[in-house]
């Protein structure tokens, strides 16, 4: 059995039961994982859909370009169709959209257009400007317009909705996912809704989009509307494809809640999923846990994949600078000195001390290195490896002073760096560290105390 080019492959994606993240909430929630589409996302279906309706209209004849202004997923589904078709593609992405997906989009052949993210939709600047623009002046061009062209949520009612039905076998009782070009929710929740009319649909919005107030109050509150990060839900704008009367419900979702619930579903359910698919979760469970009794059935949608947010919420160092990801507690040097009650555990050698002597000094305190002094003054440093290669190469040397083949002294560390950056400082050149402590008096920092304190 093969299939006759990469868009036959769109649809038909797993649902899947969650085990873990669901822990505490009653009745059963499973997740479509949209990933399973070839474009890897949900967005693939929509792109055929769009693409054969316009071509039975007369919309888009052979050689013509298809022009998009796209957050990356539905571009991808367009490539593909288009290559299987025979078109060009051009799109137009806001720049907070992830290098990762502008790249792949140009490897699979498009062209990218990249457009300011914080001026509003009617400026020229805009991508939905651009993108219209674009199609204005391209002649055989064709813009989808996946916010307003409604053949986005029939391709959801032809196929997403009866998959859902099929794959519950009818038992499903909530529905929920993030509300972006409104799409998925719409055309899900229509035909599930003809099915049964009881099934409750729950629309996942973002704080700075208009959707949830829209609903509650019928009021477009622009005082709604501010930048946020995650990709893929919430509007600025009314698409035609957010059809209200089908949205029960909608929840709120912060970019951070997002994005740490996006991390646990893959950590704790194998689930390597995109940053909307954290949104889409965080809310649902939230509802799930003070609504779903149980027998009841929530499926959630999950639109993309992780791969498209490695540089982002799968990148620790993204999450800590966003306040995402808590930066660690770690000891400090001061901490490891208290464990030791105060005595000063220094032992030293003068650089006049005979090596043999320094070697039986090493022995005996069970030691491997040592700082030298001179007076008050830390002078140099030994370490046993070091007195090993040198009395191999010469064994006479055990009668000469440590100053003929000591190291520089160990570095002084202030007692309020932390474990990081005293493990940083501690390397081959480097065995050990000096802290002086309130009373003036030095104590030594080995490898060996840097892996204790870990361990506590
Ligand atoms: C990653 C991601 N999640 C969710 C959605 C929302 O789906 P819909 O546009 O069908 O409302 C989109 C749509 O762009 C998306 O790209």
């Amino acid at each position: 059995m093969y299939y006759n080019s990469i868009i036959d492959t769109v649809g038909n994606t797993p649902l899947i039961r969650l085990n873990r993240i669901n822990e505490g909430i009653e009745g059963t929630i499973l997740v479509k994982v949209e990933y399973f589409n070839p474009g890897n996302s949900v967005k693939d279906r929509i792109a055929i859909k769009m693409i054969e309706d316009a071509e039975k209209e007369g919309k888009i004849r052979p050689g013509g370009t298809i022009i998009e202004g796209t957050s990356g997923n539905t571009g991808m589904g367009l490539a593909l169709a288009a290559i299987s078709k025979g078109y060009k593609c051009i799109f137009t992405l806001a720049d907070k959209q992830s290098q990762e997906k502008i790249d792949i989009l140009r490897a699979v052949g498009a062209e990218v257009v990249v457009c300011p993210t914080n001026v509003p939709p009617e400026d020229p600047r805009s991508y939905y400007s651009v993108a219209r623009k674009l199609n204005e002046t391209i002649p055989n061009s064709f813009y989808p317009n996946q916010y307003d062209n409604l053949s986005n949520t029939q391709a959801h009612y032809e196929t997403t909705g009866p998959e859902i039905w099929e794959q519950t076998e009818g038992n499903i009782t909530h529905f929920a996912a993030g509300v972006g070009t409104g799409g998925t929710i719409s055309g899900v929740s229509q035909y599930l809704k003809e099915k049964n009319k009881e099934i409750f649909t729950l629309g996942i919005d973002t704080y700075g989009s208009v959707f949830k107030k829209y609903k509650e109050t019928g009021e477009f509150d622009e005082n709604e509307i501010f930048p946020y990060l995650t990709e893929g839900i919430g509007e600025d704008i009314l698409p035609k494809n957010v059809i209200f009367e089908l949205i029960d419900h909608f929840v709120k979702v912060t970019d951070k809640d997002a994005a740490i619930m996006a991390r646990r579903l893959a950590r704790e359910e194998g689930l390597f999923v995109g940053w909307s698919c954290g949104s889409a979760v965080y809310g649902a469970l939230k509802y799930a846990r003070k609504h779903l009794k149980k027998d009841d059935v929530m499926v959630i949608i999950l639109p993309d994949h992780g791969t498209r947010y490695l540089g982002k919420i799968y990148n620790d160092s993204w999450m800590k600078d966003h306040g995402y990801l808590e930066k660690r507690e770690f000891a400090t040097a001061q901490d490891i000195l208290k464990d030791r009650n105060g005595t000063s555990d220094l032992i030293t050698v003068s650089k006049d001390t005979r090596i043999g002597e320094a070697i039986k000094i090493l022995n005996e305190q069970g030691i491997s290195q040592i700082p030298v002094v001179e007076g008050e003054s830390f002078v140099g440093s030994l370490t046993d490896s070091k007195v090993l290669h040198k009395l191999l190469d010469n064994p006479e040397l055990k009668n000469q002073p440590v100053s003929v083949i000591m190291d520089k002294p160990f570095q002084f560390v202030s007692p309020r760096d932390t474990l990081d950056v005293l493990s940083s400082l501690i390397d081959k050149n480097n065995k050990a560290l000096l802290v002086r402590d309130r009373l003036n008096v030095v104590h030594i920092i080995t490898r060996h105390d840097l892996l204790m304190a870990m361990s506590n």
